[in-house]
């Protein structure tokens, strides 16, 4: 069964009244750093932006670097970059990537050199004398999070990028923060800290790029403009939930990252626990960021501690061992570039989270991610109870599969329902059957990036799809209790599930524990 998407609006004008709605304002935005996040992710992103007409005319880019090069080479580049990683290899239009290219500048120069800001302030006055006054300043802090700090507190103190405690003052000034924000529960503390003491929190945008992802943004939607589930979406009809972010990468080139990072804190701390924010929270009043953010932090501060004497109940982990993806051989962690031969960094995690509050106590949160598996796959699953009584005959060992809402966050997106039909026949037998919504059937493929979204939202002055300093500290509160619990315990066990498997074998127990068993998305 397929679901047929009934738009109030033909889609492409839906899409061309969204566009006039959500032009930029004329701004520069000044990018520090220019590595893989730069080249695979925001120019291709900006390039899309300007080919689907929502960055004004006066817009500029400002790229703030090590390398010592001029404009000419770094707009060489970023073509490059737009050939290999654009939206259908930059497009035919050479001349669409001429006149993007012809929007950058770039400066080189040290973060911890005072020298770097001067440059950059001068670059940044001839650019405004070309825009009209007024025009807004969004910084990006594109490079590694050691830098965040000292270039927060520079940019403050060089007067670049002001405090600005007035939401509608113009000139604005935003900045953006990419993750990771913070190691810890303290480190996330002590930046929002040297973040506030030099900006306001309405001019600070913390990405989660998943935030960006349609898939991601529809759940609020899905939840909360339709009527028919909200009164389902609780303790009395849902059984258990199971969201999963499943990888068939490996750590690629980002051994020395993820040596200290590890999946929970690459994974949970933000991503997944940000779609069982969105999942779990209560309906906000307005669709303002503040009435969002603020439910989206009553639900993390309501997850249950996970104390140590019960961890082994509601956390297990793994690490990948060689194995095969897709038919070829690949190798284990141990064996990655920049890991070490006796890693005990967990590539997987399966964490049982329980909400206390009205509407979710006793309702268990599975939680699972892993590198390395079968495929690439992320589902929010919400299985609803059983019936309560069975009236129809079923033959021995047959039991009645239970409900369940699959919302594919990616690929494939869409959502689907499972439910129990009776097979046509002159026996009473059941099987299930799924009545699916898939976005392309709907809409046509989905062209573009989380990062376009985000872009643009800053630009806008959107702040719904970024969190919060108190939604970083609640999620970090959430997981540090883990990380360093585990990190106290050298796995004797690692690796303990090969390439290319769904995790290790201990995490099918732990579920089965509860009466319930891992969905294969
Ligand atoms: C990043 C993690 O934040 O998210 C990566 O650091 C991970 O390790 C990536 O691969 C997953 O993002 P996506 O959009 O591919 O699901």
């Amino acid at each position: 069964m397929t679901a047929r998407a009934s738009l109030a609006v033909a889609p492409e004008r839906a899409r061309a009244s969204a566009r006039e709605l959500r032009k930029a304002e004329p701004c520069t935005l000044v990018i520090f750093g220019a590595g893989d996040l730069l080249h695979r992710k925001l120019m291709p992103s900006l390039f899309h932006l300007m080919a689907d007409g929502l960055l004004p005319d006066e817009f500029a880019v400002i790229t703030v670097a090590r390398e010592r090069q001029e404009d000419a080479s770094f707009r060489a580049q970023v073509q490059n970059s737009l050939r290999t990683f654009g939206p259908d290899g930059g497009g035919p239009d050479q001349e669409a990537r001429d006149r993007f290219a012809a929007r950058l500048r770039y400066v080189p120069g040290e973060l911890d050199d005072p020298a770097t800001y001067a440059a950059l302030r001068q670059r940044m006055a001839e650019v405004d004398a070309t825009l009209p006054p007024g025009s807004g300043h969004l910084f990006y802090l594109a490079i590694p999070p050691s830098l965040y700090a000292e270039t927060i507190s520079r940019l403050g103190e060089s007067a670049i990028a002001p405090r600005v405690p007035d939401p509608q003052a113009r000139p604005w000034v935003r900045v953006i923060i990419e993750k990771p924000f913070g190691r810890s529960l303290e480190s996330a503390r002590a930046l929002n800290a040297c973040v506030r003491r030099a900006f306001a929190e309405h001019q600070v945008y913390r990405i989660d790029h998943y935030l960006g992802k349609e898939t991601v943004q529809n759940l609020l939607v899905f939840r909360f403009a339709n009527s028919i589930f909200e009164p389902v979406w609780n303790r009395q009809h849902v059984h258990h939930v199971q969201i999963t972010a499943a990888e068939s990468v490996g750590v690629e080139h980002r051994g020395k990252y993820y040596e200290e990072a590890g999946v929970v804190r690459d994974m949970f701390q933000n991503h997944l626990l940000q779609l069982l924010s969105l999942m779990a929270m209560e309906p906000p009043v307005t669709f303002s960021a503040d009435a969002v953010r603020d439910e989206k932090v009553k639900a993390l501060r309501a997850i249950r501690p996970i104390t140590p004497a019960v961890m082994h109940d509601y956390s297990v982990r793994g690490q990948y061992g060689p194995g095969f993806i897709d038919g070829k051989p690949v190798p284990g962690y141990r064996q990655e570039p920049d890991v070490a031969p006796d890693s005990a960094t967990p590539t997987y995690c399966a964490i049982r989270f329980m909400i206390d509050n009205w509407r979710w106590q006793d309702v268990p949160f599975y939680l699972r991610s892993g590198k390395r598996m079968p495929r690439r796959a992320t589902e929010i699953a919400i299985q609803f109870r059983k019936p309560p009584h069975v009236m129809f005959p079923l033959p021995e060992g047959q039991i009645i599969e239970p409900n369940t809402l699959g919302i594919r966050v990616q690929p494939q997106e869409g959502i689907g329902l499972r439910f129990e039909v009776k097979v046509p026949g002159v026996e009473v037998k059941m099987a299930s059957v799924d009545m699916d919504f898939g976005y392309a059937a709907a809409f046509g493929d989905q062209d573009h990036e989380a990062y376009e979204t985000l872009l643009l939202d800053c630009m806008l002055g959107e702040a719904t799809l970024f969190t919060r300093s108190d939604e970083v500290e609640a999620a970090w509160g959430v997981v540090d209790p883990i990380i360093d619990f585990w990190a106290g315990k050298r796995p004797d066990h690692f690796p303990n599930y090969p390439a290319g498997s769904w995790g290790p074998t201990v995490a099918d127990e732990f579920i089965a524990r509860e009466g319930a068993r891992w969905r294969e998305p």
